[in-house]
């Protein structure tokens, strides 16, 4: 052993370890994803996603309040509609309850920062992310809907899209309809790598969205890629994406740590449902320690390479971040 060299000496006490911590996270990288369902006077726990509530858009205020209380000013919106069509008609219509969401929040809460999931899953009769030929996904077919539900959002006034269906050419399609009416400087957050996986369930069940025959996979990316990763991300650069996403998060931190080398936009991590609610799991059992363990998972995204965060936990780290647990 090197006597001289000791790295125990930089973790002798807290405030040494923190004043050396080599990530750092701020409360403006948090996004927290909320589910509006549509009718009155609703909120609901949500049995898949302990904590978590779906709100019709007359109470979104209140999550507004929880979100703002904390210091997290992003959120990630998705509806839950009582109609669905094969067309999946309520997300891009006028009154859906993503759009009556955006209004309601937007009105009385200047402040906050609304970025909307664009699919067709929660919407379709069929759970698929787009419009079936047969029973396969007709991608091309697919695209002006998507296009017509981001203009749709961004018209009640949502401050970013994010089209989260994995149709190919969908940012060129949304960029382009955004930008002929005028969006031009509204960004667009790209659910550019999002692999097809077992981690998503909590939120079909939160959501209503599991499709009703076959699965995702002729969309969402196979899990043993990452090569392919790049192949979507640099796509997506080139179609006008402002920010990318890879999702999930935890099981992908490789991905995370090379789409953050090999491209040069903001990166964003969606740590899922699935992720969530294991730890949740885990620690009402009392099988570990949840805080630390919320603590620890996102420290390790962030350190993997991702700048901002989208987590059912934003609440709780916001508050982990102040109290200087995180960051
Ligand atoms: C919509 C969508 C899904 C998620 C985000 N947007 C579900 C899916 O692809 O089946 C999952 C989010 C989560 O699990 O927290 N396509």
């Amino acid at each position: 052993m090197n006597e001289m060299i000791r790295p125990r000496r930089l973790r002798g006490n807290e405030r040494l370890r923190r004043m050396v911590r080599e990530t750092r996270v701020s409360i403006d990288s948090l996004v927290w994803p909320l589910f509006l369902r549509e009718g009155k006077n609703i909120r609901e726990e949500i049995p898949s996603l302990p904590g978590q509530i779906r709100y019709s858009p007359d109470q979104a205020a209140e999550a507004a309040e929880r979100a703002l209380r904390s210091g997290v000013r992003a959120l990630l919106l998705f509806g839950i509609p009582n109609e669905k069509d094969e067309r999946g008609s309520q997300a891009y219509a006028k009154n859906g309850v993503v759009q009556q969401g955006i209004r309601a929040l937007k009105e009385r809460y200047p402040e906050l920062f609304l970025i909307t999931d664009v699919c067709m899953c929660e919407y379709t009769s069929h759970g698929h992310c787009g419009i079936l030929n047969g029973r396969r996904v007709d991608n091309d077919k697919t695209l002006p809907y998507l296009a017509a539900t981001a203009l749709s959002h961004a018209t009640a006034g949502a401050d970013m899209v994010a089209p989260s269906d994995m149709m190919d050419g969908r940012v060129a399609a949304i960029r382009s309809v955004l930008d002929e009416n005028g969006y031009t400087d509204t960004p667009i957050l790209s659910y550019a790598v999002k692999y097809s996986s077992a981690f998503y369930g909590p939120f079909r069940d939160a959501a209503g969205s599991a499709p009703s025959f076959g699965n995702r996979k002729s969309y969402q990316m196979d899990f043993h890629n990452s090569r392919e990763a790049i192949k979507e991300a640099l796509l997506d650069v080139e179609e006008g994406a402002d920010l990318l996403m890879v999702k999930p998060a935890m099981s992908y931190l490789d991905v995370i740590s090379r789409v953050k080398a090999e491209t040069n936009l903001p990166l964003a991590a969606y740590s899922v449902s699935g992720e969530y609610a294991m730890l949740k799991a885990a620690g009402a059992q009392g099988l570990l320690d949840e805080y630390a363990a919320m603590c620890e998972s996102a420290a390790g995204i962030y350190r993997a390479g991702a700048d901002v965060l989208i987590t059912y936990y934003a609440r709780e780290l916001a508050e982990a971040i102040k109290k200087g647990d995180l960051g």
